[in-house]
């Protein structure tokens, strides 16, 4: 636990009294300069603490903003170590970072922005404040294959958590999060594998919370539908469903959780297109499912074709 924190959870502890900067020196074991500059970090993070002459320091307001110390009381799953900070150019890359230089699996970087935040097919991610950003550092047991499917149980692990908040979302394959119709979640998985052994997996993941400055018709946002979320809640939340999610998968693998997935894909019985990163159509027709590796089942005049990978859209000329 960093100093800041512990800062934060005794004044927390405190519960709305002040606490000295001598007291609170004392008790985490650092100068009372050193409490100081914590005190002064914490503000520029968003907290609000009052300081008095002679009574000491009061934590009167906690910012909503999707900061470890915000999140780490409210998760109920222990998989998960948080770190993070305000700001980052995107958290897959301070993920990956980790994972490369050797970072047991399990520890997750949030940000409450990010200022180069990436998306599928190169992309980019607009991450303004408002957003929950976080990567997850996994290291499965298997071979990267089995990865297709990993994608979908983290998208289902995603769903499961936000639904626990009451949001009524879906999921369109690969991994998008809906709301209402509109995307409210992306999910990029990035890997390292050698010899057909995955080292490492990052999965990245950004959800819209508060209506901010995306303004893309398409965007769902978890606030439109119950404005007393708050980000640090929709983290742990997510954070709770992926591990529910993720360890399933790794006890049993894709299959079990099959049906739980297609219970929520908005594009079940719909007549789809699936194009690859150059647009290259990759099958046209009835989605009927998914299969077991986590590859869309479509259906055209040929029979089924399962298709790994692609971006699917809804067929417009057939009124779908
Ligand atoms: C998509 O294209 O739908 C996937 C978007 C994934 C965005 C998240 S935000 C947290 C993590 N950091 C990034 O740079 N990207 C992912």
């Amino acid at each position: 636990m960093s100093t800041a924190q512990r800062v934060l959870d005794a004044l927390r502890e405190s519960a709305g009294s002040a606490v000295s900067g001598e007291a609170l020196a004392r008790e985490i074991g650092v100068s009372r300069a050193a409490v100081g500059k914590h005190i002064a970090r914490l503000r520029a993070d968003g907290y609000a603490i009052e300081s008095a002459a002679g009574t000491g320091y009061r934590l009167v307001g906690a910012p909503d903003l999707p900061l470890p110390a915000e999140i780490e009381p409210l998760l109920s799953s222990r998989r998960w170590r948080i770190t993070g900070r305000l700001e980052t150019a995107s958290t897959n890359d301070d993920a990956r970072r980790l994972a490369s230089a050797g970072e047991p699996e399990g520890a997750v970087v949030v940000a409450a922005r990010q200022t180069a935040g990436r998306g599928r097919f190169g992309r980019g991610w607009d991450s303004p404040q408002g957003g929950v950003y976080l990567s997850a550092v996994l290291r499965p047991p298997v071979s990267a294959a089995e990865v297709g499917s990993l994608a979908l149980a983290v998208g289902l692990g995603v769903a499961l958590g936000l639904e626990r908040l009451g949001l009524p979302v879906a999921l369109k394959w690969p991994n998008d999060v809906l709301l209402d119709d509109r995307k409210l979640a992306g999910i990029l998985l990035e890997m390292s594998a050698e010899a057909d052994r995955v080292e490492w997996v990052v999965a990245g993941i950004g959800i819209n919370v508060h209506r901010g400055t995306i303004d893309a018709p398409s965007a769902g946002f978890a606030r439109d539908h119950d404005d007393s979320l708050r980000s640090p809640q929709v983290a742990a939340a997510v954070l709770d469903g992926i591990d529910v999610a993720y360890g399933q998968w790794l006890d049993t693998g894709f299959a079990p959780l099959l049906a739980q997935y297609e219970q929520r894909l908005s594009l079940m019985g719909r007549h789809v297109e699936v194009r690859g990163i150059a647009a290259e159509l990759r099958a046209a027709g009835v989605v009927e499912g998914v299969d077991a590796d986590g590859r869309l089942l479509v259906c055209d005049a040929e029979g089924l074709h399962p298709v790994a990978s692609g971006e699917a859209t809804l067929r417009s000329d057939t009124g779908a």
